[in-house]
């Protein structure tokens, strides 16, 4: 069942994160579904309660043009027919003024992103106001960004990059929005983090002192980039020199302050790219893509469950249902 990811939040806040992954085709959406409801194999495995966690499908502008953001839509609603105990909000990940109204429009996306985090706060929160104005008009719920994920690295850590709290207290009052992705140290893809430094827990800390109670926050860029999967893509051929995420042990303190989704594609696109260069190193006279495709869902699904499990969402499927009443 679709759900707004206010209604995820409301449940999750202060107590866990609820994983937001993003999706381009069949298999990622199949394992994702799987993952959620506590299984690794079949569809009509049961359900495993203390593994099962409501979840957030993430499309990327990207995924929409990738080929046609009409499949999409119908590998989630077939999804949802096959699996009818999940509970999920479909989101626009990093959207435009007009992919947001696109989306808006469309009456699938319970949730889009707005970043204009790269405008003057002036302008980023004019922008928000007007897609928060049409969004909730239609019962959609809207994330926006302040703050530079990007620039974020090693050697270029500052205030300019960083959220600045005094002024996400004003983007939040003025501009309406729903939920803010706050640059706390994170950045997108699998090279973050070159000098070791973690998140700032201290700025996140002020960020949720100054806004409203409650207010749920979000952490872009937040693959964990995990060590096995790129030791598995380079032992099969691949080259990620360097490669390294957000250490997993700081998913949950961060949800204790506020941070109720944690956006996740890079490790997706590790096990993917693992997957896929070990079977065709390994079977090299097969050329059938289902063989890859099999062993990619089941694993994909047990990473998301692990995933789940960091953001301590693993086993709160049924009491968000309850709490949320559907
Ligand atoms: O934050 C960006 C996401 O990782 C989506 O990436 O635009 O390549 O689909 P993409
Ligand atoms: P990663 O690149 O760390 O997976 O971040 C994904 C993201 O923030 C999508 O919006
Ligand atoms: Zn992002």
């Amino acid at each position: 069942m679709i759900v707004t990811t206010t209604d995820l939040f409301k449940h999750a806040y202060g107590k866990y994160a609820v994983g937001a992954y993003n999706i381009n085709n069949l298999e990622q959406t199949v394992g994702l579904f799987r993952g959620n409801l506590g299984k690794t194999a079949a569809n009509d495995d049961p359900t495993d309660d203390s593994k099962s966690a409501p979840f957030i499908i993430q499309i990327s502008r990207g995924a929409r043009s990738y080929t046609d953001k009409r499949f999409l839509e119908g590998l989630i609603r077939s999804a949802e027919a096959v699996f009818p105990e999940a509970i999920f909000a479909v989101h626009l990940d990093h959207g435009t003024e007009e992919a947001c109204y696109d989306c808006i429009d469309s009456g699938f996306y319970s949730s889009v992103m707005i970043d204009a985090s790269h405008d003057p706060l002036e302008k980023n929160i004019e922008i928000t106001k007007r897609v928060v104005d049409r969004a909730h008009a239609k019962g959609v719920v809207v994330e926006a960004e302040l703050g530079q994920l990007g620039g974020v690295e090693e050697d270029v850590v500052g205030s300019v990059c960083l959220t600045d709290p005094e002024e996400a207290a004003e983007f939040v009052e003025k501009s309406g929005c729903d939920s803010l992705a706050v640059a706390i140290g994170t950045s997108h893809g699998a090279y973050k983090f070159s000098g070791g430094q973690g998140l700032h827990f201290d700025v996140l800390e002020k960020i949720q002192k100054i806004l409203p109670e409650g207010f749920p926050l979000v952490m872009h860029g937040s693959s964990s980039v995990p060590q096995e999967w790129v030791d598995r893509v380079n032992a099969a051929g691949g080259a990620l020199k360097g490669a390294s995420g957000v250490d997993e042990a700081q998913y949950l303190p961060a949800a204790k302050l506020g941070v109720c989704k944690i956006n996740i594609d890079t490790d997706g696109r590790l096990v993917w790219c693992a997957v896929l260069r070990e079977t065709f190193q390994d079977k090299p006279e097969d050329f059938d893509l289902r063989t890859s495709g099999k062993v990619f869902m089941p694993e994909y699904a047990g990473y998301i469950i692990h995933k789940n499990q960091m953001f301590g969402a693993a086993g709160q499927l049924e009491s968000a249902r309850a709490a949320i009443g559907k």
